[in-house]
């Protein structure tokens, strides 16, 4: 049993990690921060926790060590706090940018401020079981990759792997609902701003680029868009090939990276509604799907990934790797198959 500290628990993200841990058969959730919220009950920012929990949200700065604290707070916070969390023997498991990026240089190019703590950056494992469990058993300080970050690395990671991709870049073209900007993110997540929209809100120069390039090795143009969802993001990754290949050398390539993941999924169907990854149905869930096509005429792998934000996208994967990283079943607490229809 350990006892878990969620830092930011009235955020989008932080709801989910509450949602999570409180039927995790191993956690006993001891404290949950949020300034705005100090003193009241955590169904008052999440209704659909009402009657799960007694807690009451405590301010930030009344935060004290636990086994573990999940810190979903923007990015920023959690770059001066760690250390000091850290320090108590605690284990740190940050959704923010904060730890994911281990060239220091980055943190001014794409989140202008220098990294007050450099030093941790060798240290933090990214928090993609998929590519790093071993690392993540024994890791102090685990940094969940972006929501986008999550899809593309996933989506073309194999492909890098099996030396498939030529020399130009990949262009990754992502789609994502509303909860990806978290609760305070302005007019442009008013209903009258936000509905039906189809919009290029970083058509490039998006943070995520770095995290996608860090894991991949690839040279990427990242493209995002806004759509009409709540949950969800979509990843469209334009891969450029190095060679031609046939789409059972892909199959071979998918099954081999993916085929023992509990929750990565190949999706490539020849008919039915649902032939390639759709984040609708994964909504809750912690699966990122995974599909493929290639086009001859242009030479090109079309990998595709779907994932809902808040799960597999931040806390779905922040369990999965709190589950590794304490020895549990990985899937603990993550079981939810999803609705369908929806
Ligand atoms: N939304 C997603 O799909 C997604 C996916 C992957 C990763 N992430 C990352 O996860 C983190 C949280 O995202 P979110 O969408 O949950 O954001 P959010 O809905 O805006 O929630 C932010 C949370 O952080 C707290 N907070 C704000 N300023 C703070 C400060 N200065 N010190 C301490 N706590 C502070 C807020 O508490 P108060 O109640 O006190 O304001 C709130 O609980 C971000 O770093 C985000 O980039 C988000």
């Amino acid at each position: 049993m350990k006892e878990v500290a969620v830092v930011g628990g009235s955020g989008f993200v932080g709801g989910e990690l509450l949602r999570l841990l409180l039927r995790h058969p191993e956690v006993r959730i001891t404290q949950v921060t949020s300034d705005s919220m100090a003193g009241r009950s955590i169904g008052r920012s999440h209704p659909n926790l009402r009657k799960a929990t007694d807690l009451t949200y405590i301010r930030h700065s009344a935060l004290t060590p636990a086994d573990v604290t999940f810190v979903a707070t923007p990015h920023g916070e959690s770059m001066s706090r760690t250390p000091e969390l850290l320090a108590s023997g605690g284990t740190v498991i940050d959704l923010s940018a904060d730890f994911r990026l281990r060239d220091p240089a980055l943190y001014p190019k794409y989140y202008h401020a220098a990294h007050p703590h450099p030093e941790l950056l060798g240290e933090s494992v990214l928090g993609l079981p998929e590519l790093y469990r071993e690392r993540l058993r024994a890791a102090r300080l685990i940094a969940v990759p972006g929501c986008i970050a999550t899809a593309a690395i996933l989506a073309l990671r194999p492909l890098v792997d099996a030396h498939l991709l030529g020399p130009s870049p990949v262009v990754v073209d992502s789609k994502s609902g509303s909860s990806a900007s978290g609760r305070d993110s302005g007019p442009a997540g008013l209903h009258a701003e936000r509905a039906g929209v189809m919009r290029a809100y970083a058509p490039e120069g998006h943070r995520h680029t770095a995290e996608i390039e860090q894991e991949t090795g690839s040279r990427i143009a990242l493209t995002c868009h806004a759509v009409e969802a709540v949950r969800g993001v979509l990843a469209t990754c334009h891969a450029f090939l190095a060679r031609p290949v046939e789409e059972k050398e892909l199959w071979r390539t998918y099954r081999s990276a993916y085929g023992s993941e509990p929750f990565v999924r190949i999706v490539h169907e020849s008919d039915g509604l649902y032939r390639e990854p759709e984040p609708k149905i994964l909504a809750g869930t912690n699966y990122c799907d995974i599909g493929f096509a290639v086009d001859r005429h242009a030479e090109r792998v079309v990998a595709l990934a779907a994932l809902d934000n808040l799960m597999k996208g931040a806390a779905g994967g922040a369990v999965q790797c709190f589950n590794v990283r304490h020895g549990f079943p990985e899937t603990t607490a993550l079981e939810f198959l999803g609705l369908h229809p929806i």
